[in-house]
């Protein structure tokens, strides 16, 4: 599995599969990985010939009183996981690349009204968070497909919009609910 930190790294690895003809499918993601994540890779897999998974905590989508600084950061656990399920690259670029001007200073895409109401009533800003890092993750990676789970209802609902809306040309793919033992959702 190959492991990029910089736009540069991960261009030159998808440029290269999709001139070679193979489909690429993303899996974004905050990293801390679980066996929910795992199970986003394996379908991933079953869609395409190659899976990006990237890791970036994204300090845009957490609200004030949410703990960003204390959000774990497991990146040697990950990477092992990563690879015990045949992801062909991990994406982890730094804050600085990411976020050049600083987070005050991004320009951000907002999808309306349904990001006003459920999760986002109590978060606001949040899903701006969240649509502005998946459009410059869809832009830096540029993949066929990428992969969001149905537990995030609102989360798929909003991306889906946001590729509707900005003609994005990737196809979204809904994965089902991972569950534990006990049911609860991963
Ligand atoms: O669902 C998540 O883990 C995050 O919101 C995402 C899609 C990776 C964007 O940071």
């Amino acid at each position: 599995m190959l492991i990029c930190r910089t736009f540069a790294e991960i261009r030159d690895a998808v440029g290269e599969w999709r001139r070679s003809g193979e489909s690429v499918v993303f899996v974004p993601t905050l990293g801390n990985l679980h066996d929910g994540h795992l199970q986003l890779v394996e379908l991933g897999a079953r869609h395409g010939n190659r899976v990006v998974v990237s890791i970036f905590v994204n300090q845009l989508q957490f609200g004030r009183n949410e703990d960003y600084a204390l959000y774990p950061r497991t990146l040697d656990a990950d990477v092992e996981k990563l690879r015990s399920v045949g992801a062909s690259a991990l994406f982890c670029p730094s804050d600085a690349e990411v976020y050049p001007n600083g987070i005050e200073q991004q320009t951000t895409v907002t999808v309306p009204t349904m990001t006003d109401i459920l999760c986002g009533a109590t978060r606001p800003g949040h899903f701006t968070g969240v649509t502005t890092i998946v459009t410059k993750l869809f832009n830096i990676v540029q993949p066929d497909k990428a992969v969001f789970g149905i537990k995030d209802f609102q989360q798929l609902a909003v991306v889906r919009r946001m590729v509707q809306d900005l003609c994005l040309p990737i196809e979204i793919i809904e994965a089902p609910v991972a569950r534990a033992d006990d049911g609860l959702a991963l």
